[in-house]
């Protein structure tokens, strides 16, 4: 069993490296399979979710190099496969942009539906109605969605997403873009990183315009072909690291960011009385005197991200007064509180709010994280406490985070990973 043990309430100082968005290289990697030649990704996240997509490519038949830490070569000319392993599938969430990609390249995808972090329903119902609506037939039995073009080839059309989904606009981006004529997204998401994936997929040849608006227009192509692109800084590690900075107070210059994709995040932090500054491509944080309530709710981009609604949560916890956080993405988001409550914090939860009564300190103890960024926010919340807090099944943490403990550690946390095969014997056991 690994679990991080934190020594609570040391400032921090210093500087910590943001690394590639999770989400917009768990798309643009799968995006390589539309590609005739060598794609050559860099600025990719070292975090398990990457790996797991690679090995999918891998196992596709896709042949991948790395170049180095942060760089691999992906070329998928030879992939005669469309059928993805069920065991590597279920590992995470982003196995479904297989199916955009798979029927976009041969018209024809066999995907098993995707794992992924628990917030109560997680349905794909609209990346299936835009599939339909170009001319596929979708069935999902056995295990598998199987997903066929009628003529071979997706048609463009128009689809408009019934909900603005970021998983569905990617999706439907990834099986047009080699389709026959123009596809229309219309209530399409707008973030970072389907900006993101449609930049990549232009500078290999695609014809997308409007990506970061809520109307993107697709016009197929014959062919992409191979080239070099740079994956975007991950918007939510960074907004972590500065949530981070806010909870143990201190100072740290978060660098590698794009200060826009992180105004959402920023504009809370001011009202609670952190002060951010920003630069070219940094932001300095500093935190010295008490924070101060707030409220909250999360919202498609350019609104407040659900990805650090947890983060957030754990600052609102020890700050003065009374906050009110509304979770407008997902069903149920709150399955951490529990967990915070062990640390002494006063958090009621009716529905898809959440009211969290500030506390002058919460006090360190032994927790489970549940999800990727609500581990994430645990690891906030034991920075800001007094004493030890041990966190277990990091496992989610490190799918997401790349050497969270290191970057840490590197601005005076003490933190450290202990590894207890003891323990993890007795787990077996029980
Ligand atoms: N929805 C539907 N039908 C669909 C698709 C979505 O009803 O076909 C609903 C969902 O149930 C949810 C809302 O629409 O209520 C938004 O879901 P969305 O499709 O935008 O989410 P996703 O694509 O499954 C991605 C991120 C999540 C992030 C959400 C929202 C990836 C791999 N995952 O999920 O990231 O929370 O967008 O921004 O990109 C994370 O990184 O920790 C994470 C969970």
């Amino acid at each position: 069993m690994t679990k991080y043990v934190i020594h609570g309430g040391k400032p921090l100082s210093g500087e910590i490296e943001i690394s590639g968005a999770k989400n917009a290289a768990v798309a643009i990697i799968p995006a390589a399979l539309l590609v005739d030649g060598v794609c050559r990704i860099e600025n990719i996240p070292q975090i398990s979710d990457v790996t797991s997509i690679l090995n999918i490519l891998q196992d596709l038949g896709a042949d991948v190099r790395t170049v180095n830490r942060t760089t691999v070569d992906v070329d998928c000319s030879h992939i005669r496969n469309a059928k993805v392993p069920e065991e590597l599938a279920r590992k995470i969430r982003a196995s479904y942009y297989l199916i955009g990609a798979l029927l976009g390249r041969f018209g024809c995808a066999e995907v098993p539906p995707p794992g992924g972090c628990d917030f109560g329903g997680r349905p794909i119902d609209q990346h299936i109605k835009g599939f339909v609506a170009m001319g596929a037939g979708v069935e999902v039995g056995g295990g598998y969605i199987h997903a066929r073009a009628k003529n071979g080839r997706m048609q463009g059309t128009q689809v408009y997403l019934d909900i603005v989904s970021v998983g569905a606009t990617m999706n439907i981006m990834l099986a047009a873009v080699l389709a026959d004529g123009m596809t229309v997204i219309e209530n399409a998401a707008k973030e970072p990183h389907v900006v993101d994936l449609a930049n990549f997929l232009n500078s290999m040849g695609a014809d997308i315009m409007g990506a970061g608006t809520d109307v993107i227009k697709i016009r197929g192509v014959q062919r992409l072909s191979g080239g070099v692109y740079s994956i975007i800084p991950d918007q939510i590690e960074a907004g972590t690291y500065m949530a981070a900075v806010a909870a143990a107070g201190g100072e740290v210059l978060i660098r590698n960011v794009i200060p826009k994709h992180l105004e959402c995040i920023t504009a809370k932090l001011l009202e609670m009385g952190v002060e951010v500054e920003e630069q070219d491509d940094a932001v300095l944080v500093r935190r010295s005197g008490p924070l101060t309530r707030t409220n909250v709710k999360t919202l498609p981009y350019p609104g407040f991200p659900t990805d650090m609604q947890p983060q957030i949560a754990a600052i609102l916890c020890i700050a003065e007064g009374t906050s009110v956080l509304t979770e407008g993405v997902w069903d149920n988001r709150y399955r951490y509180v529990d967990e915070f409550r062990r640390m002494g914090a006063q958090i009621q939860v009716d529905g898809k709010i959440a009211v969290i009564e500030g506390v002058q300190r919460l006090t360190g103890a032994r927790i489970q994280a549940c999800d990727l960024r609500a581990g994430a926010a645990m690891v906030i919340a034991g920075l800001a406490a007094c004493g030890t807090t041990e966190i277990g099944c990091v496992h989610h943490i490190e799918r997401g985070y790349e050497d969270i403990v290191r970057k840490l550690s590197g601005v005076g946390a003490d933190i450290r990973v202990v590894v207890t095969p003891g323990e993890e014997k007795q787990a077996q056991v029980g």
